[in-house]
């Protein structure tokens, strides 16, 4: 397989982890064991970023809508999400990955709320990487979050009409702090955003694959890196521009 190039890596890739119901079915066996072999899934690419050297990798663990789902599934998902936290959080400072969440945090029940919490106090010193999970995600509600926010401190006269542009905004998103995703990946096939950062990824690089999240690994994120450093990012540049010619 072609080498990944270390000095384009992109800093921060997202991940719509999608299609562990579909691995399931294939197989005979409940979702759920979909999305146990999915938490597999999830260490594996975690420790292929922060060896790699990615500065940032955002999952995409649980949306906003994904609570409708049958309570058991649900009810099974929040379980793996707890176990995945107290099982990996001190391999993640021995890695030195900080935790981070981004969603609405106070839609989990106060044990799995009370673990995130724990988790992200534990890695909080760490600077390799960040893992960051969205949980109760939904980038519609976090577009309208950052309104509120706003609203609330031009009251307090903390910021000033003339204040809210494309640099203070950002500012008021969950992501506060983050860098937008170089790169978005989507496994099992299905070529939508979900309400996933839809603010942040004007200009990200769309990675779309076939395999089910369960079956994707090391080898599949090192595809997708690949063919993320083969492109060229214009940003509404011509591309004499961005190769630095005149036109
Ligand atoms: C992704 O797999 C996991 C979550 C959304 C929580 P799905 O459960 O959506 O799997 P499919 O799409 O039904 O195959
Ligand atoms: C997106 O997957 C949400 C997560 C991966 C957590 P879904 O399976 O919920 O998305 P849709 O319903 O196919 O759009
Ligand atoms: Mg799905």
């Amino acid at each position: 397989m072609e080498e990944i190039e270390k000095e384009k890596l992109p800093r921060h890739i997202a991940i719509i982890m999608d299609g562990n119901g579909r691995w399931a079915k294939k197989k005979n066996l409940s979702r759920i064991s979909g999305h146990l072999k999915g938490v597999d899934s999830v260490r594996e690419v975690v420790t292929a970023c922060r060896e790699m050297g990615i500065k940032v990798l955002t999952l995409y663990a649980f949306s906003m809508e994904n609570w409708q789902r049958p309570k058991e599934e649900v009810t099974a998902l929040m379980g793996l999400l707890k176990e995945y936290l107290l099982k990996e959080r001190d391999e993640m400072v021995k890695n030195n990955i900080r935790l981070s969440a981004i969603g609405r945090l106070e839609d989990l029940s106060p044990d799995v709320r009370a673990t995130l919490d724990e988790a992200i106090k534990q890695t909080k010193k760490c600077d390799g990487m960040i893992l960051n999970l969205a949980l109760s995600y939904g980038g519609r509600s976090e577009i309208l979050y950052a309104v509120h926010g706003i609203l609330s401190d031009l009251k307090k006269g903390r910021i000033k009409e003339e204040e809210i542009d494309l640099s203070s905004f950002p500012q008021y998103l969950w992501t506060r702090g983050l860098p937008d995703p170089d790169l978005l990946i989507r496994t099992s096939g299905e070529s939508r955003i979900s309400n996933f950062l839809l603010y942040q990824i004007a200009y990200t690089e769309l990675y779309l694959t076939e395999t089910l999240w369960p079956d994707f690994n090391r080898e599949e994120l090192q595809k997708a890196i690949v063919d993320y450093q083969s492109r060229e990012r214009r940003f509404g540049l011509t591309s004499e521009q961005i190769n630095g010619m005149e036109e």
